[in-house]
């Protein structure tokens, strides 16, 4: 695929904040039609405003991507329309903290429903269509260094992103065996200053409430953390674009990313537990 991007399609999901948002104008700034989908409305149909008047075609398509009828009814949607994806954000993703063992099970199943089978049904939707639409393009998945790395305090978040994470390698051997003309990264961001220390807002509520001492306090950190992060959405998403154009597979908005791999391998390497670390 070259780097003239104009008049092919890409979709996001979770486009209505943050990373998902920047994503989506970055696309419409470089002339793509783009299709827009989360799980909150009311966001969803600002951004779709945003973009209108940016002058970009635009399908915005409320989707909860933990709902695999709904991502199915999504890509069925973006093919109707467009006829093609040359690029899929697969962002939607929530935080949830707190120690393992006090999880409820809602808190897993929310938290794997979005980060982990919110990939699992975009790549079983998309991959399919694309594959027989025949044009290059490139999927994105976002994990997270917490997809690499592993902390305290945020196992069902850790688990799910180690999974998204895997789930992005597994789909690119794939992808590569069968010779296919669609490539893949994987987004490992640090801290961004985006609403995810907010992503309670979104917890359906037949997954209960995050109630929990603990995952009040460890968000609160979280927020205290992405406000002062070192990222904007908007440097995020140059960095995305410039790592896919390079052909990266793992793209990351962090300095230390090379010492936290390092450190983390040195200690599997050893048979020892893996240190915590700060995400910058
Ligand atoms: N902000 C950070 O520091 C950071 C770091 C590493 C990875 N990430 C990842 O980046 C991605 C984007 O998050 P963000 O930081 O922009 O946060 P954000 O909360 O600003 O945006 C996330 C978007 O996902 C949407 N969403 C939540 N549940 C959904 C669902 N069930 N279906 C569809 N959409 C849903 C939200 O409504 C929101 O618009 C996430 O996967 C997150 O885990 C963020």
């Amino acid at each position: 695929m070259t780097n003239d991007l104009s008049g092919s399609v890409a979709v996001i999901t979770g486009a209505a904040s943050g990373i998902g948002r920047a994503l989506a104008h970055r696309c419409a700034q470089e002339s793509m039609a783009v299709v827009i989908s989360d799980v909150e409305s009311v966001p969803l149909v600002k951004v779709e405003s945003e973009l209108v008047r940016a002058g970009a075609q635009v399908l915005a398509v409320q989707t909860d991507v933990s709902d695999d009828e709904a991502v199915d009814a999504l890509a069925a949607r973006t093919f109707d329309r467009f006829g093609a994806v040359h690029r899929l954000f697969i962002n939607a993703g929530v935080f949830q903290a707190g120690v393992a063992w006090q999880r409820s099970k809602a808190d897993w199943e929310w938290v794997l429903g979005v980060n982990l089978w919110g990939p699992i049904n975009a790549v079983r939707s998309f991959i399919p269509r694309m594959l027989k639409q025949g044009d290059a393009g490139h999927v994105v998945i976002t994990s997270s260094l917490a997809g690499l790395i592993t902390v305290p305090y945020s196992s069902p978040y850790v688990v799910s992103k180690f999974g998204a994470a895997a789930l992005a390698e597994c789909l690119a051997h794939d992808l590569a065996a069968q010779a296919a003309p669609i490539q893949v990264s994987c987004l490992v961001p640090g801290s961004v200053d985006t609403q995810i220390a907010d992503s309670d807002r979104n917890r359906p509520t037949d997954l209960g409430d995050a109630e929990a001492e603990d995952h009040r306090l460890v968000t609160a950190a979280l927020q205290e953390m992405v406000s002062r992060g070192a990222n904007s959405p908007d440097s995020v998403v140059d960095t995305v674009f410039a790592a896919v154009a390079a052909g990266d597979f793992w793209i990351t908005t962090s300095d230390s990313y090379p010492d936290f791999i390092d450190q983390r391998y040195q200690s599997l390497k050893s048979r020892r537990l893996p240190s915590s670390v700060n995400f910058d």
